[in-house]
């Protein structure tokens, strides 16, 4: 067994826009994931240019903090073993062209940036990003 970890994931506006939550949250549980919190929030430009704040020297830092505060998004704090590598998985690659068939992104995404759902990629960027929305109060 994997270790039990915790990750951030969002449902991006398009997600929330298109009437995906419940998609994304069903393939969580599905996937036996346990949702430990969950909230809906919009966020102002700079809250989102805090939450990306690693990829601020990229190209595509001004779309993608436009679009992620855009409108409303749903975080959540998933909890399972091995669930940052697990969550990865089932969102599929950042590229939905790349994305293997039956992932998130392959299922939905027709843009590269407007792709639907946000994971984590390591564990300290899990600790931050769950930190950045949420409070120990907060997660169940
Ligand atoms: P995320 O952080 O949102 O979970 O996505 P990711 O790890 O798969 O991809 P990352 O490299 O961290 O990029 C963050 C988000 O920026 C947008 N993006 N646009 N136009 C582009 O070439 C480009 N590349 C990335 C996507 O919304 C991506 O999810
Ligand atoms: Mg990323």
């Amino acid at each position: 067994m994997g270790q039990l970890e915790r990750t951030l994931s969002i449902v991006k506006p398009d997600g929330v826009s298109r009437g995906l939550i419940g998609e994304v949250v069903g393939r969580f549980e599905r996937a036996g994931i346990r949702i430990a919190a969950m909230r809906m929030l919009h966020m102002g430009k700079k809250e989102a240019e805090g939450f990306y704040a690693v990829h601020k020297d990229k190209p595509f830092f001004r779309t993608l903090t436009d679009f992620m505060s855009s409108g409303p998004v749903v975080v959540m704090v998933l909890e399972g073993q091995d669930v940052i590598r697990r969550n990865r998985e089932l969102m599929g690659a950042t590229n939905y062209k790349d994305a293997k068939p039956g992932t998130i992104r392959a299922d939905f995404a027709n843009d590269i940036e407007r792709n639907v759902v946000h994971g984590s990629d390591s564990p300290e960027n899990a600790a931050k990003e769950i930190a950045y929305f949420f409070s120990v109060l907060d997660i169940t």
